[in-house]
């Protein structure tokens, strides 16, 4: 590895880095995070924080599991790789899928499609849907149905159901026959409804409308998150997920589920879906499958829509879509051993309690700091802290400012995301009571030198 001063002179010159402007990086440098453990992550400079980020949503196990580690090292030396295209297959992967399926066999899912993450799998997701109509005799039904400030990824097919325009427009057009419904944002929203049991009632209606107006016989499917997370963590009212479930069904449009979030135990639960106590079509998963330690994601499906597939014609069910790295054999032995120990260590329990732990202290900095606007979480480790410069009026705080809060934060010890003027938090599900209040006092800090 080059020295310190080498990393400096280039970072960001030869490095675009995703989801922000290159000229942006070339002027404020990333942070150069060099090493972590447990929970905390130690920069170029030797400082150190509590990641309140989880690396991206997705280091659930924390920075320290031996067991994966292990398992990916030894897989390794084993077969680094081959390909699952139909033909050949490799014992990691046979087991992985195994394993996927009994983690999810309650949330009634029966197949296993690797992909290389969160983009790809909500991709597989949307491709099969269109199939599975085909299959059964409905090739008219093609478009899709998400909510606004929904992230499905950044693949064509994904940024087309997204509902932020901000990882839209500068790629339009995309996808056609694909259309947006209210999200359920309780802060802001066209109803003005601030009851969130109410505002999933005319969601309901407005989906219920959409479908009256494309025609059921026109849309494929239904995607949203249990718990919308990069949109600004938006929890919905526990009846949402039920309702638009029931009228997916009583129109045959598949529901998936995206959990590239919240599966595998952030919101309290092992799924989203089953948080909720639904039973989707199809789910989207990745990065708590191997806690962020190697890039994996699966694409589930219930046993019925496995079923059309599988007693279809092979001629017209082929799957004629995978990536190279679909069932990478060391991807999957990252995959087995990462659900032995989120299971093992029974991730979902303590991220209840810890969730509860940031959202409760959250909502006290809250009544602390005027510039709080809404504090949305309390289901699991996910929590956000929309920050506005007039309460009154809702206006979002400026990007300087949100940008001081930001560098402050981290250097009182935690690392917390910016998406927009929302602060987003999703730790790792193994952190501590006392590494929480190391967040929160954090916050405190840079909230008051906003
Ligand atoms: C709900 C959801 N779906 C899909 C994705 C895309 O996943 P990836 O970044 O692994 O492609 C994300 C990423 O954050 C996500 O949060």
């Amino acid at each position: 590895m080059k020295d310190d001063n080498f990393l400096k002179e280039n970072n960001a010159r030869h490095l675009w880095h995703p989801m922000g402007a290159p000229g942006d990086s070339l002027e404020h440098p990333p942070k150069i995070i060099k090493s972590a453990e447990g929970v905390h992550i130690t920069d170029i400079d030797g400082a150190e924080a509590v990641d309140a980020v989880g690396g991206l949503w997705c280091v659930n196990l924390g920075y320290s599991n031996e067991a994966v580690k292990e398992a990916i090292a030894a897989q390794l030396y084993e077969l680094p790789y081959y390909s699952a295209f139909a033909g050949t297959s490799n014992p990691t992967a046979i087991e992985a899928s195994y394993a996927v399926r009994e983690f999810f066999a309650e949330d009634g899912m029966g197949r296993v499609f690797f992909t290389s993450g969160g983009s790809d799998s909500v991709e597989t997701c949307l491709r099969l849907a269109r199939q599975y109509h085909r299959l059964k005799g409905e090739p008219t039904r093609t478009k899709f149905l998400s909510l606004k400030k929904g992230y499905h990824g950044t693949h064509f097919g994904g940024a087309s159901v997204n509902g932020n325009n901000r990882f839209r427009t500068a790629y339009e057009p995309l996808l056609p026959g694909c259309f947006h419904l209210p999200s359920p944002y309780t802060y802001r929203n066209p109803f003005n409804e601030t009851d969130p049991a109410r505002l999933a009632q005319l969601i309901a209606q407005a989906m219920e409308d959409e479908i009256a107006f494309q025609g059921a016989s026109t849309i494929a499917a239904f995607i949203m998150e249990p718990i919308q997370g990069a949109g600004g963590v938006i929890v919905p009212h526990e009846t949402l997920m039920p309702l638009l479930r029931e009228i997916c069904d009583r129109h045959g449009i598949l529901m998936i589920s995206d959990e590239v979030i919240t599966g595998f135990g952030r919101t309290g639960s092992w799924s989203g879906a089953r948080h909720w106590g639904v039973k989707p079509d199809m789910m989207s998963t990745a990065k708590g499958i191997t806690s962020g330690y190697f890039p994996v994601g699966a694409a589930l499906m219930s046993e019925a829509v496995a079923e059309v597939f599988e007693k279809a014609d092979p001629a017209e069910a082929g799957i004629y879509h995978g990536y190279t790295y679909s069932a990478h054999p060391v991807g999957a032995a990252a995959v087995t051993a990462c659900l032995a120990e989120t299971q093992r260590l029974d991730l979902k329990t303590n991220a209840a309690a810890r969730g509860t732990q940031l959202f409760e202290g959250a909502q006290k900095l809250a009544k602390k700091y005027g510039i709080i606007g809404d504090v949305r979480g309390g289901q699991g480790l996910m929590t956000g802290i929309e920050i506005v410069s007039d309460p009154a009026q809702k206006t979002p705080m400026d990007m300087a400012t949100m940008k001081r809060i930001h560098q402050t934060v981290y250097e009182a010890g935690a690392m917390v995301r910016l998406g927009g003027n929302n602060i987003l938090m999703s730790p790792p599900l193994t952190i501590t009571q006392a590494e929480v209040d190391v967040i929160l006092s954090a916050l405190d800090k840079g909230f008051a030198a906003a």
